[in-house]
């Protein structure tokens, strides 16, 4: 396993306060830009089903799920309401030339 900074899209391609779906080998994530004009990443995928968070709303730090209303917070990936409980794993998010970069293991 080997961490690299794999680019995603230009910064502008995504709203603020929305999301956006990224896909790379076998894995799925949600890359959102919250209101405040900070870049985070978390898997694709809800961890109470498989339902793609960037069909989900941000509000804020937070995102809500789009087919329970589950909550996470998309800094930690901390589940902040039920029916989701199982964090979101994270992943670090920077800009670099005004192109957001994650870094994931390959
Ligand atoms: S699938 Fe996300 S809260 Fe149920």
């Amino acid at each position: 396993m080997n961490p690299q900074w794999i680019e995603v899209c230009a910064a502008d391609e995504i709203d603020l306060e929305d999301v956006v779906r990224f896909d790379h080998g076998e894995k799925t994530f949600a890359v959102y830009r919250t209101d405040k004009d900070e870049f985070y990443t978390t898997d694709g995928f809800c961890t109470h089903a498989q339902v793609h968070l960037a069909d989900g709303l941000v509000m804020g730090e937070i995102i809500e799920c789009p087919k329970h209303n589950g909550r996470f917070n998309c800094a930690s990936g901390q589940a902040i309401r039920k029916p989701a409980i199982v964090p979101l794993k994270t992943y670090p998010t920077k800009i670099e030339n005004g192109n957001v970069y994650i870094e994931i293991e390959l």
